[in-house]
């Protein structure tokens, strides 16, 4: 696991862009991610698109989750989210652009059908992911399943109160989500993580330094061999290993 580590959140997202161009100048499958930590990147992307330097035309990606019973013109469902804070700014062709079914009749089979989807597709070539405050990565909270596939999970009471800040209220939040599973993440190519500000310090550790553990799902990076996380100094500030983690980057193979 190579980790970055950047002064700032802006840092973060320009180190996080630069990685991320390169796999779309290549017609790469990105596996995409909601939530605040990315947007610092995604607009960097629209400000490389806009200024010539990166196109998506040739790309394909796919959500790591949604939420159960929010249509997808919600404002605050992730199908909703992605096109309005990236895809639909870039040149993007939105019918490549996939995220699991929330308003399935049936979550379960949509579940399976997104694994398909995924599986049909060739696969995630680079998988970007945030890390919530208790170590989840898209919806697997911890307990979950270590290499489980797409499924139906419950919201652990963290992550509504963690997410309430996008609704009116946390009864607002919906409790059950579609999520790729462990196993569904570790299966694409390179997996980039980003973690910005001292709320992200514990789950940072946890990740890169504590034992390979479903009570941390993010653990599961460890057993993946293409992994690059990026954390700002104050997500990054309740590692041990700092040194050396600054000793690898500093000689860091090329990208
Ligand atoms: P955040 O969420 O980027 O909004 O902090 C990350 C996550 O919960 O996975």
């Amino acid at each position: 696991m190579d980790i970055l580590i950047r002064s700032t959140p802006d840092g973060v997202s320009l180190a996080a862009a630069d990685i991320l161009a390169d796999y779309a100048r290549r017609g790469a499958t990105l596996g995409l991610a909601t939530g605040s930590t990315p947007l610092g990147t995604y607009r960097e992307l629209i400000r490389r698109y806009q200024a010539g330097e990166v196109s998506f035309a040739d790309c394909t990606a796919f959500l790591l989750d949604e939420y159960v019973g929010l249509a997808p013109e919600h404002e605050q469902s992730y199908h909703h989210t992605i096109r309005h804070e990236f895809t639909s700014h870039v040149d993007f062709d939105d019918a490549r652009v996939f995220s699991p079914d929330g308003t399935a009749d049936n979550p379960w089979a949509a579940a399976a059908e997104y694994e398909q989807a995924i599986i049909d597709s060739g696969g995630v070539d680079i998988q970007l992911l945030g890390i919530g405050t208790n170590g989840h990565i898209g919806f697997n909270e911890p307990g979950a399943a270590l290499d489980g596939p797409t499924h139906v999970d419950t919201l652990h009471p963290q992550t509504i109160s963690d997410n309430s800040r996008f609704f009116d209220s946390a009864a607002d939040v919906p409790i059950h989500v579609l999520t790729q599973g462990l196993g569904t993440i570790k299966r694409a190519g390179h997996l980039l993580m980003l973690a910005t500000g001292e709320g992200k310090a514990t789950a940072v550790a946890a990740l890169a330094e504590g034992p390979l553990t479903t009570m941390c799902p993010a653990s599961v990076l460890q057993s993946h061999p293409r992994v690059t996380v990026i954390v700002d100094e104050a997500a990054g500030s309740k590692l041990h290993n700092i040194d050396y983690h600054r000793f690898v980057e500093a000689n860091a193979l090329p990208r």
